[in-house]
């Protein structure tokens, strides 16, 4: 599995682009922090970081719909929550199972899966209106 930046995620608004491609580097980190024996502490870092991220990233982007009155800002918000709670729930999962390298893979797919449709089809989405918007 390649978890990597893809121009099918561009959205065309450069802080968005930006946050994304942080995201997704540090999400493929974790693959690297298995392969590399590391241990479970910095697996647990990371998954931190991904959320406190995740949660900042979803936060400035329902700002932005508010602000520019996007007409599906409420359905893409609960979205966003259904995205939390697949991350909260693998994260539970994770944290009371044993650690290994089948369960970070796990995780990491059922994160990146989520991920890759939301971005392809809710913030593409969003971001044809806010660019409209933002042009005006
Ligand atoms: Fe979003």
């Amino acid at each position: 599995m390649e978890i990597k930046w893809s121009d099918d995620f561009r959205t065309g608004i450069h802080i968005l682009d930006s946050q994304t491609k942080n995201f997704i580097t540090r999400l493929d980190k974790l693959t690297t922090a298995v392969n590399n024996g590391r241990g479970k502490i910095e697996v647990d870092h990371l998954i931190e970081f991904l959320e406190e991220y995740t949660d900042s990233h979803f936060k400035f982007e329902e700002k932005l719909m508010g602000k520019l009155k996007y007409p599906e800002g409420l359905f893409h918000a609960q979205q966003h929550q259904e995205f939390k709670s697949t991350f909260n729930k693998l994260k539970r999962e994770f944290s009371n199972g044993s650690f290994n390298t089948d369960s970070i893979k796990y995780f990491q797919y059922e994160v990146w899966t989520f991920f890759k449709e939301h971005i392809s089809v809710i913030d593409a989405q969003m971001a044809r209106f806010l660019r409209g918007k933002l042009a005006d």
